[in-house]
């Protein structure tokens, strides 16, 4: 066996369609929520220990095997460096215990939560489920994580590089804890933003989880606006971006679009899981017997990409060519990743998909995007945005 074949063997593409591929294959099997702690808890000993020779030269082999670089896809925004416009989306490294090796995955940023102030334990359990054939999932976790706490001390063990040195960016995200009410929302939020600013490069007002309840009234016009007002009072405040629901009306997401705009938001985040459907209301959860419509959660993956894109679509054009956009819901391949970015997405994330097609998504795309740069003459990603180019 030569090297070449040998290093094949090993890559993480070939490990990923060997293993865990049969495993996603099917609606039953393993539970999904089961799968995703035993690859976090390897990934958070990976990233504690990352310096120590056996880890680190599987890092590095990692990051080799995914990494994807050239300067035209790279940008300056929210004050930050982004490598390439590819970021996780929240809500995989609820704790940010692998915060400091995002970077090995090929990821030019990295988004850490939903965090809360209380650390809770979500909603009861089977709480994720895989819809296999429609490349989509239904979650109802319900914002189950450490608390803010926590998640200080697990950065801080990680020794991840101050703001503005790291390879990858890092946001958080942060959600209103379940048993603060709405009225103390803002206050909450604050706690947990104060707590942990000096690690995030942005920040995320997460206002659009289904499985909080009430937590979508704050996407309301007026308490949005007292929510980013108390916010901003922070000393050392990072960038502020909200995150919306795909499931808001045309107008409503202008409305949002103008609030971002008057109250000098760094960007919006489009789109969160839908409570929507999305002709899969008939669809049978083995696990449960129910069916979808039936079913409590938010669905993302593949069924989702038709309305995020609409909604960047549409945020484009409401508010204007200058505020950031990051596009998520759906993105599994080069072709949408495109479509989202040329309708205006200024940088995009991918949860589902990535857990579908694997670790070499992230090459996949990138490569995809440096090909319709050339294609379409652009010197750099950020003329692609908003262009309407089509993919070519
Ligand atoms: C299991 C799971 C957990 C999620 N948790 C969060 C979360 O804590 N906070 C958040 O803002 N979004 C969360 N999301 C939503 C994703 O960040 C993303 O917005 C959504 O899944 C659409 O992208 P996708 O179709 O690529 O998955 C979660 C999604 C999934 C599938």
């Amino acid at each position: 066996m030569n090297n070449r074949s040998r290093a094949k063997l090993i890559s993480s593409e070939f490990l990923y369609k060997q293993f865990i591929s049969p495993i996603l294959a099917r609606d039953e099997g393993i539970d999904a929520e089961q799968l995703t702690q035993i690859t976090l808890k390897s990934l958070s000993q990976a990233s504690l220990y990352r310096s120590f020779p056996g880890i680190s030269h599987a890092l590095a082999h990692l990051a080799n095997e995914l990494k994807h670089e050239n300067k035209k896809l790279e940008q300056r925004l929210l004050g930050c460096h982004f490598k390439n416009p590819i970021g996780l989306a929240a809500g995989f490294d609820k704790n940010g215990i692998a915060a400091s090796i995002w970077d090995k995955f090929g990821f030019g940023f990295a988004e850490l939560g939903t965090v809360t102030w209380h650390p809770q334990s979500g909603n009861p359990k089977p709480r994720l489920f895989r819809l296999a054939e429609e490349k989509a999932a239904l979650n109802r976790l319900g914002f189950n994580n450490d608390g803010a706490m926590t998640m200080k001390k697990t950065l801080e063990r990680q020794k991840i590089l101050p703001c503005g040195n790291r390879p990858c960016v890092i946001g958080i995200n942060f959600g209103k804890s379940k048993k603060t009410s709405l009225s103390q929302a803002a206050d909450d939020y604050a706690s947990s933003l104060e707590l942990l600013s000096s690690f995030a490069d942005y920040a995320v007002i997460n206002v659009s989880s289904p499985n909080t309840p009430g937590l979508r009234q704050l996407q309301d016009a007026q308490q949005l606006r007292r929510l980013i007002k108390r916010l901003r009072r922070l000393p050392a405040c990072p960038p502020l971006l909200v995150k919306i629901a795909p499931d808001l009306s045309n107008d409503q997401v202008d409305g949002l679009a103008q609030v971002a705009f008057q109250e000098g938001l760094a960007g919006i985040i489009a789109v969160n899981t839908s409570l929507n459907r999305l002709g899969l209301e008939d669809r049978v959860i083995p696990q449960t017997g129910r069916i979808l419509r039936d079913e409590e959660g938010g669905l993302s993956g593949r069924p989702l990409c038709g309305r995020a894109l609409e909604i960047i679509r549409r945020l484009r054009k409401s508010a204007g060519q200058s505020l950031p956009l990051i596009g998520v819901g759906g993105i599994d391949s080069p072709q949408n990743a495109w479509e989202r970015i040329t309708a205006g997405a200024s940088l995009i994330q991918v949860y589902t998909g990535w857990i579908f097609q694997g670790p070499s998504l992230v090459p996949n795309i990138l490569e995809g995007l440096e090909y319709q740069l050339n294609r379409h003459g652009f010197h750099n990603i950020s003329e692609a945005i908003g262009s309407e180019a089509p993919w070519i």
